[in-house]
């Protein structure tokens, strides 16, 4: 029986006597392999250094899988399928670039909406800002949204509850900014589906901000 160990054997082991080789079907090492006397079909084939092999009706080498470049075809994976990875919705916003023009625009727009009230006149909270304060707002409202949508910002101010408290928001006053927070994104041409998850983001402080249920 040929094997493996055999060939490696006749190829890199040379004796004193020449080749050796050891073959299982004999007891004791052979040397320049079996003339096929203990072989035959029962006994599988040999392949030696003689031409046994192309003995007429005797298994050629390479015959029942006895060699492995013919028995063992190489198996070929399919490549992986990895899904490509979204990115950040403060990337598909456009950074801190896009967001800072979409709050500016945002802050002046919804500044003059009645309906929002943002200097809470008319009440003890009403807010009177330099221009500093209008530009210190703006600021973390980028830090906030940047934060809040993947990007490298950390938000340095305050919480929603307490830098709303007493400020005696409505809900229709939140809506109605959220709208014009709507109308600026469609004018930045921002699509859909980053509007609808800016706006799950927006809606999550809702409970925060919001005091009273009616005006
Ligand atoms: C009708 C709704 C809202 C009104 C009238 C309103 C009004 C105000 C006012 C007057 C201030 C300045 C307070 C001060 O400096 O003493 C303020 C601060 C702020 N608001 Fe609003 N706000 C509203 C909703 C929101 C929403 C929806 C967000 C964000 C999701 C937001 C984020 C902020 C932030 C980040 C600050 C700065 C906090 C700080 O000074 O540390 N506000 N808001």
């Amino acid at each position: 029986m040929f094997s493996i160990v055999m060939a490696a054997s006749m190829v890199s082991a040379p004796q004193s006597e020449g080749f050796f080789f050891k073959c299982f079907c004999h007891p004791a090492p052979v040397t320049y392999g079996c003339a096929g006397s203990y072989h035959g079909w029962n006994r599988g084939p040999v392949v030696s250094a003689y031409p046994v092999y192309g003995q007429v009706g005797y298994p050629v080498y390479g015959q029942y899988g006895y060699n492995p470049i013919v028995a063992a075809p190489p198996i070929v994976l399919p490549p992986p399928v990895v899904a490509p990875k979204e990115k950040s919705l403060y990337e598909r916003l456009g950074g801190e670039k896009a967001i800072t023009a979409v709050v500016d625009d945002f802050v002046a727009r919804t500044a003059k909406n009645e309906k929002v009230n943002f200097f809470r006149k008319g009440t003890d909270k009403e807010w009177k800002p330099t221009p500093a304060q209008v530009d210190q707002l703006k600021k973390y409202l980028v830090e906030l949204i940047g934060s809040a949508t993947g990007g490298p910002q950390k938000y340095t101010g305050r919480d929603m509850k307490s830098s709303h408290a007493g400020m005696k928001i409505t809900e229709a006053e939140f809506n109605a900014m959220a709208a014009d927070l709507k109308a600026t994104l469609d004018q930045f041409k921002v699509p859909a589906k980053e509007q609808d998850e800016l706006f799950k983001i927006v809606g999550s402080t809702k409970g925060d901000i919001v005091e009273k249920s009616k005006n």
